[in-house]
């Protein structure tokens, strides 16, 4: 059986996250610049896209610039947002085709004015989309995103709107900039590294996390649906015993 038949439809990770790592150096082993890698990534995020509303995941959160890679090169960031640019361009009509609504999570302000515009505008045309939820994780910091809903609530508990006593995980969860989105339940991270990166600290608390060697260039749909295969051959506890959950 290939893995789309292996995969349980009723038991679909209702939210998907996703580290797209690998581009440079899937780009460096052909003996081109970074960028092309970027370039090529974008058809990855198109087929992996079509994949999850294909079997019907509602939700995909896809890492696709850090508050960190603001340090990159010059030349390497202003390409990427240029790719940002021209890439929600083409794909808005896909988007609209495929029921995808986008969404950005991130400190939108720090990205070009351009960028910032065309992320706006393609957000406003695909608002009204149900199929599916496309997070772009953009300038963004998991740490910069709680300390922020910290900052926030401390707000609210100075002009007397909320008690610190009212101050518990789901009102902070509410707080955050991802908020009304579900937690993630599964997270993949392509390119063989494993670790966060500084992703959905908060969120990914109880999500099982699938890592493989992957370059994000190469990781088409069918990756996808391995990863949601094993996931769901995973026995996820929460705390309790095996017998428990029986
Ligand atoms: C991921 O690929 C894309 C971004 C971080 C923008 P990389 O650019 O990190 O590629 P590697 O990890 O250097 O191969
Ligand atoms: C994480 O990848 C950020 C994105 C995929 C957008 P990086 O390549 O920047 O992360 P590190 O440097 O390996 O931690
Ligand atoms: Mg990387």
């Amino acid at each position: 059986m290939t893995n789309v038949e292996l995969i349980d439809r009723s038991k679909l990770p209702r939210h998907i996250a996703i580290i797209m790592d690998g581009n440079g150096r899937w780009a460096k082993e052909r003996g081109k610049l970074r960028v092309f890698g970027h370039k090529r990534g974008v058809d990855s995020v198109r087929d992996v896209l079509e994949g999850a509303v294909e079997i019907g995941v509602p939700y995909l959160t896809l890492y696709t610039f850090s508050a960190e890679n603001w340090n990159r090169p010059k030349l390497e960031v202003a390409a990427l947002m240029e790719l940002l640019v021209s890439s929600i361009g083409k794909e808005t009509k896909r988007l609209m085709a495929n029921g995808v609504k986008l969404n950005a999570i991130g400190n939108l302000d720090l990205l070009p004015a351009k960028a910032l515009a065309h992320l706006k505008q393609c957000m406003e045309e695909t608002a009204s989309n149900t199929k599916c939820t496309l997070t772009l994780a953009l300038s963004y910091s998991s740490r910069w995103e709680i300390a922020d809903a910290a900052k926030k609530i401390a707000q609210s508990v100075q002009q007397g709107l909320l008690k610190a006593d009212d101050i518990d995980e789901a009102l902070f969860a509410q707080h955050l900039n991802s908020y009304p989105l579900p937690d993630p339940e599964l997270m993949i991270r392509t390119s063989g590294e494993q670790r966060i990166s500084n992703y959905l600290l908060w969120q990914l608390a109880y999500a099982e996390l699938y890592f493989t060697s992957k370059l994000w260039p190469d990781f088409r749909r069918d990756d996808l649906y391995a990863a949601i295969v094993e996931f769901q051959n995973r026995e996820r506890r929460f705390g309790l015993t095996s017998e428990q959950l029986k």
